[in-house]
């Protein structure tokens, strides 16, 4: 489905951007996987790629820098001719109340978070205008629709990516361009590992279908936005979240 499609995913190291790698190599697509802090686990990422009879290369990256990622781009897009499919996935948090939170936190979850959507987006556009063609998919949040105590920054660059999201499908569907943002629930990473139990059972009660939701169940809907059966889906949002927002 996916076969020589060439996809970039950020921060596909652990968690929900490991499992969108896999599911997009599964598919077929080369799957550049892209990491800031550890190396071993993107190499872990792309053997279980290969064990699976998949390809993927890694490419180290800090989505916050515009100039690397104007490198990392550039530096694809002369190896492989061609970047189909961008899934920015990389993502952090940096908790406190408003009150108590510093200028810091709330810089840094804006630069990686957003900035970081930007930093890659705008770097591949030219591209993609050339190729006529190409499918971006954001990880927004169910936090960036409802907001959330405790994370002001970071539902404020989820809700920012939507922004970025629809204003980028506007500039570039003429050109056969889809953009998309997926807003994941309460899915269990070791993002949200680290939660205290009693935040996570009274957020598993806003869940319509009572549960989390897995890692796969998002990278399933990215790779079908990813694919040419979504080819008439462009500027949404698409809430993985077990009907937390409704
Ligand atoms: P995670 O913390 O397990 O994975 C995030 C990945 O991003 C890590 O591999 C990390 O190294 C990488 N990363 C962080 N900063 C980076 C940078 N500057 N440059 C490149 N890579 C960087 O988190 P998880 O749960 O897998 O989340 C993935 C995405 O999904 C994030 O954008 C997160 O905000 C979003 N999300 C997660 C939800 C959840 O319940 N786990 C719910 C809604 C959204």
């Amino acid at each position: 489905m996916l076969e020589g499609k060439v996809a970039l995913v950020t921060g596909a190291g652990r968690g929900i951007g490991r499992s969108i790698a896999l599911t997009l190599a599964a598919k077929g697509a080369l799957v550049i996987v892209n990491y800031n802090g550890s190396l071993e686990k993107a190499k872990e990422t792309a053997g279980l790629i290969g064990e699976a009879g998949g390809k993927a290369e890694v490419y180290g990256c800090n989505v916050a820098d515009f100039a690397a990622c104007g490198e990392m781009i550039k530096a694809l897009i002369l190896k492989h001719g061609h970047i189909d499919i961008l899934v920015n996935n990389a993502g952090i948090t940096r908790d406190n109340l408003l009150m108590k939170m510093s200028e810091e936190d709330f810089d840094r979850v804006l630069s990686v978070n957003l900035k970081g959507c930007f930093n890659t987006m705008k770097h591949l556009s030219r591209q993609l205008l050339k190729q006529r063609s190409g499918k971006i998919i954001n990880i927004s949040s169910v936090t960036g629709i409802m907001g959330n105590a405790g994370q002001a920054n970071y539902c404020a660059s989820k809700a920012g990516i939507i922004g970025l999201t629809k204003s980028a499908a506007r500039e570039l569907g003429s050109r056969g361009i889809n953009v998309n943002a997926v807003a994941p629930g309460f899915i269990e990473t070791e993002m949200t590992g680290v939660l205290p139990e009693s935040i996570k059972e009274t957020m598993k009660e806003r869940i319509l279908l009572g549960r989390t939701g897995s890692a796969k169940e998002v990278a399933d809907v990215v790779a079908f936005l990813a694919s040419d059966e979504a080819s008439y889906i462009t500027g949404q949002v698409i809430s993985v979240d077990g009907g937390m927002a409704v």
